[in-house]
């Protein structure tokens, strides 16, 4: 059976940590958030600090703000294409009242094809914003998906 079918999403809990931080240290090796930038999100974020499950095993995350800020998303690697991003993405979507947007790295072009095969458009660039990498911005309105 379709594993999306069993997977649920929730609001983060300190217990995850572990499995949260293998997720982050497969989908960013050089530049993976620490253990303390999690927790810290746990408490700043409680309501929109997103993971997604099947069973016992975390699938992946999204954390954003109520600005519509994304701060991170990432799918377990052996979770990933089957749909499981952009349902967490959808998820977002629904909380968020007019716009969605972050900075990607303009190197990362899974991503960008991700992002935009959610409809987000590239509105601007920050140069050296990741060290020697440039960030694009990607945004969508609310209204897209209404
Ligand atoms: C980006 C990421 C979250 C996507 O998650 P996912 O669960 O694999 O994405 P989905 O299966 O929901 O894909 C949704 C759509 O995007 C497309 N897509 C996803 N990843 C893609 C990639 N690497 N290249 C091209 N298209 C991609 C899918 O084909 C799908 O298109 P479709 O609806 O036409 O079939 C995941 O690849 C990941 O964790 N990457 C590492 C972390 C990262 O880069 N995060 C973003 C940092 S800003």
């Amino acid at each position: 059976m379709d594993k999306k079918s069993f997977a649920t999403i929730r609001k983060f809990k300190t217990e995850d940590i572990n499995k949260i931080l293998e997720i982050e240290e497969q989908a960013f090796p050089k530049t993976a958030y620490s253990k303390q930038t999690f927790l810290n999100y746990g408490t700043s974020l409680p309501d929109t600090f997103i993971v997604m499950e099947t069973g016992d095993d975390i699938v992946g995350y999204i954390i954003f703000d109520r600005g519509g800020h994304i701060h991170s998303t990432a799918v377990k690697r052996t979770y990933r294409m089957k749909g499981f991003g952009r349902i967490l993405f959808m998820h977002a979507v629904k909380c968020v009242g007019e716009k969605l947007w972050l900075e990607v790295r303009s190197k990362n072009s899974g991503a960008i094809a991700f992002y935009k095969k959610l409809g987000m458009k590239i509105t601007g660039k920050i140069p050296n914003y990741y060290g020697k990498d440039d960030a694009l911005i990607m945004e969508i309105s609310h209204k897209y998906y209404h």
